[in-house]
């Protein structure tokens, strides 16, 4: 083997170039099994590198659990579905001690968070009590049953979907509650074309099943895109730029009488962060080293969305969080 041959080859090495293409090389991947849904994917992606986890809306049969299980094999891990019902019990999520007769002692059993990629299904089927032991495992990576604390995967990621269409019998999540998911991302239908696409992959795959991918990303290489986003440049004016907007959100009428009274809460210290997180990795994922208001831009929909609780009298116009953070954008100055 010829060493300077490997070492000019910029897939040899760990450098940014290699890096970069293996991630454009997943992107490609999931973009061609999952059409017309890019700007989800890259949703998915970011929160996955930004360690997060993710609130997804969307109407029934848009590819969510099918982005979940593409994107799992793609980087090497599993991932496990788990419906969430009213009867649903805490130890049906975290696992329990169970009895050996045989040897008359207790063992544990691992529950299905103990995988990589969870993907909760609607979680307002579930009570109160099943939805907290959820949220407690996504903010603290371990697990306590009776005297005994069990870690998590190292790469552990929650995707939680709530039922938008039947509110009858649901236990909603109570709002500050939210503010556990890095991202509220929202699904939308694919345009005509693309759904053309889907027809055509779809049948595709029924009669030669899936493009398996040709490329090797596992849990090491994310990890190691995790710490190379951690070094993305945030300079001290986009500091400015990201505290100044979430301040914005709790004291609108800063920037403009006509937006006193809109917000009954803003966004807390965790969606500062949050928006720091996600906005490096965003920059990360085209490639540069330092952060811009455009990658703030990118993800300040998605990052403060459901941190945001509008008034009563907001609510009840029509106003929607979305269009607070539109305007929001227009009046907080880039610095
Ligand atoms: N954008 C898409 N690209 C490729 N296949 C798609 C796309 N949208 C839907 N499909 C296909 O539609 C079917 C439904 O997808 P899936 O089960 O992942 O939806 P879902 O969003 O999880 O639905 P539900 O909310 O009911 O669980 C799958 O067979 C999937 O292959
Ligand atoms: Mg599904």
């Amino acid at each position: 083997m010829n060493i300077h041959q490997n070492l000019s080859d910029p897939r040899a090495n760990d450098g940014p170039n290699a890096s970069g293409d293996q991630l454009e090389r997943l992107r490609g991947y999931i973009n061609s099994q999952i059409v017309g849904q890019s700007a989800f994917l890259d949703k998915l992606l970011i929160a996955l590198l930004a360690d997060g986890h993710v609130l997804l809306e969307g109407a029934p049969g848009l590819a969510k659990t099918k982005a979940v299980n593409t994107l799992a094999a793609a980087i090497h891990c599993d991932d496990r579905r788990i419906q969430f019902t009213p009867d649903l019990l805490p130890t049906d999520l975290t696992g329990t001690d169970v009895f050996r007769p045989g040897e008359g002692t207790f063992e544990f059993v691992e529950g299905p968070l103990f995988h990589n990629l969870i993907l909760a299904d609607e979680i307002n089927r579930a009570p109160a009590k099943v939805q907290s032991a959820l949220l407690e495992a996504m903010a603290e990576r371990q697990i306590t049953v009776g005297q005994s604390t069990y870690k998590l995967p190292d790469l552990f990621m929650v995707l939680a979907t709530q039922n938008p269409i039947e509110q009858e019998g649901t236990y909603p999540l109570p709002e500050a509650q939210l503010d556990r998911f890095l991202m509220h991302v929202k699904v939308d239908y694919p345009d005509l074309e693309a759904e053309r696409q889907i027809l055509a992959l779809v049948r595709g795959e029924a009669m030669h099943g899936r493009t398996e991918p040709d490329f090797t990303v596992t849990p090491a290489t994310i990890f190691g895109w995790r710490a190379a986003a951690l070094k993305t440049h945030v300079s001290k004016a986009l500091e400015d730029y990201i505290l100044q907007f979430v301040f914005a959100t709790r004291k609108p009428e800063t920037y403009g009488n006509d937006l006193s009274g809109l917000i009954a809460f803003g966004a807390s210290p965790r969606g500062t962060i949050a928006l720091d997180r996600c906005a490096r990795v965003h920059a990360f994922m085209r490639g540069s080293e330092f952060a811009t208001p455009v990658d703030v831009q990118a993800v300040v929909h998605d990052v403060l969305r459901h941190r945001l609780i509008l008034n009563f009298e907001a609510e009840a116009d029509g106003v929607t969080k979305d269009q607070v953070i539109d305007e929001l954008l227009k009046r907080v100055p880039v610095s």
